[in-house]
């Protein structure tokens, strides 16, 4: 029995990783920015704490909540995509600075915080969810064009998580970026061929396989190498 703690936990991705985990018998402790909101993770029986990923303040107030409890594997799953389609006259430059607060400045204010919880831990893994869509190589290769905001959070997100994952090797703490692939969720819309639940059990067998060898990698469902 490992703790995680998941972030963004009371719908989409992160509600299927609190699913899951709980009925394999992990301790979940599952963020919601309205913890009062999370009924269906409350009806899950996980611990709900609150958190917005991207205001300090309030990741400094989780921290203290958790002080001297030991997580195994951070989940940093939360994420928002203001920008969907819009091309660049329609990007809104205080949406794209919302997306950077939140996609690429909330994973690391997490990690920083929660660090000595994690140095605690026996799995001392940072899991970053990230997206294909901060790939710069794939776009190269044939983006679709657009989406300004999320895609150069995600990209932000990346190299985040490489200078993460070297600041805190010293301290025995990995970090990789995983792709979740395309689901069908609020963000991921209906057309998206994965359940949340497709993705989570894909991403879990990953994640039980990580070792500390593979810190600094952005990883696909499969466990290959997405190219930066
Ligand atoms: N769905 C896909 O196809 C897809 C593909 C690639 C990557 N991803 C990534 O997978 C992750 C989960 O996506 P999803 O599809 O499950 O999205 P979703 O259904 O829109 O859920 C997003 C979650 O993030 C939370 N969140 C948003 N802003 C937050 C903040 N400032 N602080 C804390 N929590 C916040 C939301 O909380 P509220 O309910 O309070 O808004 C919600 O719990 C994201 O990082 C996303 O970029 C998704």
């Amino acid at each position: 029995m490992a703790t995680y703690l998941v972030t963004g936990a009371n719908r989409g991705i992160g509600l299927a990783f609190a699913r899951q985990l709980l009925t394999r018998g992990e301790v979940v402790i599952g963020t919601a920015r309205q913890p009062e909101q999370a009924v269906e993770l409350a009806d899950l029986g996980g611990e709900i704490q609150p958190l917005d990923c991207g205001d300090e303040a309030s990741v400094q107030a989780l921290a203290g909540s958790l002080a001297g409890r030991s997580i195994d594997v951070l989940i940093n799953n939360a994420g928002v995509f203001p920008d969907r389609g819009k091309g660049l006259d329609e990007v809104d430059p205080q949406a794209l600075l919302d997306c950077y607060r939140v996609n690429a400045l909330g994973p690391l204010l997490v990690l920083r915080h929660l660090a000595p919880n994690l140095e605690d831990g026996s799995r001392r893994l940072c899991v970053n969810i990230g997206s294909q869509m901060g790939s710069i190589t794939r776009a190269i290769e044939g983006g679709r064009g657009g989406d300004y905001a999320y895609s150069s959070s995600k990209a932000a997100l990346n190299m985040n998580s490489v200078i993460a994952a070297r600041d805190y090797r010293r301290r025995g703490i990995s970090v990789v970026v995983l792709h979740p692939g395309w689901v069908h969720t609020d963000m991921g819309g209906s057309e998206a061929p994965l359940t949340p639940d497709d993705s989570v059990a894909r991403m879990l067998t990953v994640i039980d396989g990580l070792t500390p060898s593979r810190t600094g990698t952005f990883l696909d469902l499969d466990g290959t190498e997405i190219p930066w």
